[in-house]
């Protein structure tokens, strides 16, 4: 049977002329999984069965990445172990901390966290151990040297030590020492946590759906974790916290709000934190942020930040809606900004926060995928494309030499 490129060449439709609309993949079901639904309609995200609510409100980001990993929640035994697999995978090799000290100081530390994944792999004793076993290990190996990365780079990039890891604290109060410096509050211990709950899975997100690609090839989850974190840092998905902060902090009143969404939408400009992929409504990690923000904006005294983005998101849901785009509401980047500004997370850091979560997600998925935990067996990710190029029919075109050339 023809392809849809050579039926095009034979009726003579010249090159160049668009032949496929680009749709992102909506609504292209490429693969099962086990491991997390989102109801777009309803505004629901559940993990491995558990409504995302119920997670937040009652498990940690341990249980929560075990969850994930291991298709159950853990036993106590489970558990305890789970926890001592993470704490020690802590340690880095003083390679990788070596190694981050001989980078650019300006360097973004997604740049840097995305190039110190395969530092992790080379120093991986069973890097070519496929078995499930082997896999598992390198999930904790991910999750607990992820956020060891981004906490010695926020402190290297500032010409200090990076601190020791502290065994006695949870991941979200380890992470905190590691990349504050002091002892953390158990209040913020606990945001945090609950924080990296709501981030840890989104089905087949585009980094997720990046992980999962590059390991179908058969390549290692640290090729797969590095294009992952690749795929989060751009703008219209990870990277889109950071971008929301920065409106914040630029927008500063309330007053401006009306005339700015209007400004921002008349020039086709986006406005960061709104609309998703999938959520015709808003995104249920979104309305639990919102909350959070409130409270630990009461608690700190900077109840600002949540009076200007409600008022943001109240303005530009109704001028969205004027526009005939009644589905565009607050995702989760846009309730997560201000929460991390009040944990004193730095902008450039949103992101790579993101990922200190998001990686339990991607190193399931990695799991899911090689193994073919919700599929009869792997397959190679191979679509398809139209060609549209130059065609000088099946002899190809004629090689000109360079003096020849016009
Ligand atoms: C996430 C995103 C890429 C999804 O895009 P999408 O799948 O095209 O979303 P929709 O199909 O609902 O978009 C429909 C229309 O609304 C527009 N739209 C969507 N989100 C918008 C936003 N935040 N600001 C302005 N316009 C927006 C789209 O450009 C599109 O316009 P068009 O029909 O004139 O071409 C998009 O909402 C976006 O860019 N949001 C801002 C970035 C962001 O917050 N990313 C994090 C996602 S978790």
């Amino acid at each position: 049977m023809a392809t849809k490129s050579q039926s095009r060449r034979r009726e003579g439709i010249p090159a160049g002329t668009a032949a496929t609309k680009n749709i992102g993949l909506r609504g292209v079901t490429v693969a099962d999984t086990r491991i997390s639904d989102v109801d777009g309609e309803h505004g629901i995200l559940i993990y491995r069965g558990y409504r995302i609510e119920e997670l937040a409100e009652n498990s940690t980001f341990e249980e929560t990445a075990y969850l994930l990993l291991h298709d159950a929640l853990p036993s106590e035994e489970q558990l305890k172990d789970f926890t001592q697999r993470l704490v020690k995978a802590r340690q880095m090799p003083s390679f990788v901390l070596h190694t981050l000290k001989n980078m650019p100081h300006g360097a973004h530390p997604m740049d840097v966290l995305q190039a110190a994944i395969p530092l992790l792999a080379m120093a991986d004793l069973e890097l070519y151990d496929e078995s499930r076993e082997a896999n598992d290990a390198r999930a904790v190996r991910l999750i607990a040297g992820v956020a060891a990365i981004v906490a010695a780079w926020q402190r290297i990039r500032h010409d200090r030590e990076p601190l020791p890891p502290d065994n006695a604290l949870s991941h979200a109060g380890n992470f905190l020492w590691q990349l504050m410096g002091e002892k953390p509050d158990a209040d913020m211990v606990r945001a945090l946590d609950t924080v990296l709950v709501l981030h840890a899975d989104h089905s087949f997100n585009a980094s997720t759906f990046a992980c999962r690609e590059v390991v179908s090839t058969q390549a290692h989850m640290y090729a797969g974790v590095a294009a992952g974190v690749g795929a989060l840092s751009g703008s219209l998905h990870g990277g889109a916290n950071a971008k929301v902060m920065k409106m914040l902090q630029e927008l500063k009143n309330e007053q401006d709000v009306a005339g700015w969404v209007r400004k921002q939408l008349d020039s086709g400009q986006k406005i960061m934190g709104m609309g998703h992929a999938i959520y015709r409504t808003t995104d249920p990690r979104a309305k639990y942020l919102k909350q959070m923000g409130e409270q630990l904006g009461k608690k700190l005294g900077q109840e600002q930040w949540h009076r200007l983005s409600t008022e943001i998101e109240e303005t530009a849901v109704a001028e969205f809606a004027k526009r005939g785009k009644t589905t565009i509401k607050p995702n989760v980047d846009f309730y997560s900004a201000p929460v991390y500004h009040l944990m004193g997370i730095p902008l450039d850091l949103m992101t790579p926060l993101f990922a200190v979560s998001r990686i339990a997600g991607w190193t399931a998925h990695i799991i899911e995928e090689k193994f073919g935990e919700a599929q009869g067996k792997p397959a190679l990710y191979r679509p398809s494309s139209d060609y549209t190029g130059s065609y000088c029919g099946n002899t190809g075109c004629v090689y000109e030499p360079m003096e020849k050339r016009s």
